[in-house]
């Protein structure tokens, strides 16, 4: 008896990271979680900007001017990015801009 209650615990158990995993790993497309990673420490977890980095605002009135277009190149072109933000995927680049979109908000 103790041990089919055993069993059927670490099935459960098992089922459920089975579930949980796919959701936990990094998804490409996570615009909020990519921006932490890449961005957060040059303009800040909420794209202020930070003028000790000399990185501007992404939520100024400015950046709210910019197309999509023109962020996602300055994402991938900008001299002062550093190798692991210009080799951004464009998917990355793009859910990225959706992210910065909602912080201009
Ligand atoms: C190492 C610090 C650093 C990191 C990391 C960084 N940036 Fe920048 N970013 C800068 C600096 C500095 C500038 C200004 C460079 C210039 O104008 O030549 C800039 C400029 C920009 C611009 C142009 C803004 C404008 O008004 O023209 C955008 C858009 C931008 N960054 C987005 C991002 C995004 C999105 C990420 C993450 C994928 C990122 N940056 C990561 C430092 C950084």
């Amino acid at each position: 008896m103790k041990t089919t209650k055993l069993v059927v615990l670490v099935m459960t158990i098992a089922v459920a990271l089975f579930v949980l995993i796919p959701n936990l790993s990094w998804a490409g497309e996570d615009g909020a979680a990519l921006f932490k990673a890449k961005c957060a420490m040059c303009h800040g977890p909420d794209g202020a900007g930070k003028p000790a980095m000399k990185a501007p605002s992404l939520i100024s009135d400015e950046a709210k001017k910019l197309s999509d277009a023109d962020l996602a190149k300055a994402v991938v072109e900008k001299a002062k990015h550093p190798a692991g933000v210009k080799s951004l995927s464009a998917d990355d680049v793009k859910a990225i801009v959706a992210h910065i979109r909602t912080l201009q908000k």
